[in-house]
């Protein structure tokens, strides 16, 4: 089984560590900065011997490494600067993601494809339209990054386990996300059983607010530890069959009211991609906060095309 990175910068050599030290998958890691992906290749497989890996991992410039990937995760482009919102990507970031897709469409046509880079949703939609693959393969890291900081935000709070918190944020992966108390478990309980309605906002802005904050505090570039692991946890769901219940962003066709577009919702994730999409009895203002969500996503890739 192979598993192929593109982008060797903080978050495509951190998602290629972990592959590598959950030893589930050969790892391609592949950057037009070659040198970069190569340097870094050869520094993880030194590890091996260490840590107790035996599964082959390689750094590239070259596209022909990465045929036969079962997964192809794509962490290449721009990461934000204080100051920038996740949109301010855009320009930049669609190039590269448009000759990316194209090279995966080429030479790993079976692959299901992780989509990292920002702006995620805008940059999943234009995945799913230039590469013409199954909806269920294309998929976007944002929602397991974003319920992993709400519950660490709320593991905080309450000084709970952080593995005891099963937490649900859907929507974009912007400022527009919705982290969602009442689908928040607590060792069980709802979120909105132990906290208040003002304390269960304030911990929902902190939480749209966590990636700028980490911007802020780094003053060159962005998260990269939560977000390697968002995206290894999405790797790991499918390689093992996991049928594994998290947000993520993905192509919608009439569920929540939303049509044609790809965006963050609760779903299964197995050997085959999306297996399921749920549909959560939302109220109907949170219905509407994600149908303008999806809206907002909508606009910004019909402007592009
Ligand atoms: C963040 C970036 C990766 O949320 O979108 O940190």
């Amino acid at each position: 089984m192979k598993v192929s990175v593109i982008g060797a910068g903080n978050v495509g050599a951190t998602l290629a560590q972990r592959i590598a030290e959950a030893d589930i998958a050969d790892v391609v890691l592949l950057d037009i900065a070659q040198g970069l992906a190569k340097g870094k290749g050869l520094d993880l497989s030194d590890a091996r011997s260490i840590i107790g890996y035996d599964r082959d991992i390689m750094g590239t410039g070259d596209y022909n490494d990465i045929a036969d990937s079962k997964i192809v995760v794509v962490t290449a482009g721009l990461a934000r600067q204080p100051g920038m919102t996740r949109e301010d990507l855009v320009n930049k970031n669609t190039a590269t993601i448009k000759k990316i897709i194209a090279c995966i469409c080429e030479k790993a046509p079976q692959a299901i494809i992780i989509m990292v880079t920002n702006p995620l949703d805008i940059l999943t939609n234009i995945a799913l339209k230039i590469s013409g693959f199954n909806p269920k393969k294309v998929i976007g890291m944002g929602g397991v990054l974003d319920s992993s900081r709400f519950a660490n935000l709320i593991a905080e709070r309450l000084n709970a386990s952080p593995s005891e918190i099963e937490a649900m944020v859907i929507g974009a992966h912007g400022q527009s996300m919705l982290p969602l108390p009442r689908f928040t478990k607590v060792a069980g309980k709802k979120l909105t059983e132990l906290l208040s309605d003002a304390e269960c906002a304030e911990l929902s802005k902190d939480t749209v607010n966590r990636g700028a904050q980490i911007v802020e505090c780094l003053g060159n570039g962005s998260a990269y530890y939560a977000p390697s692991a968002a995206a290894f946890s999405m790797v790991q769901a499918i390689l093992k069959d996991e049928k594994k219940l998290l947000s993520a962003c993905v192509y919608l066709n009439g569920e929540y009211g939303i049509k044609d577009v790809c965006i963050g919702v609760p779903i299964i994730l197995g050997a085959f991609g999306v297996e399921q999409i749920f549909e959560l009895e939302l109220t109907k203002q949170e219905t509407e906060n994600l149908v303008s969500s999806a809206n907002a996503v909508k606009s910004a890739v019909a402007a592009l095309s």
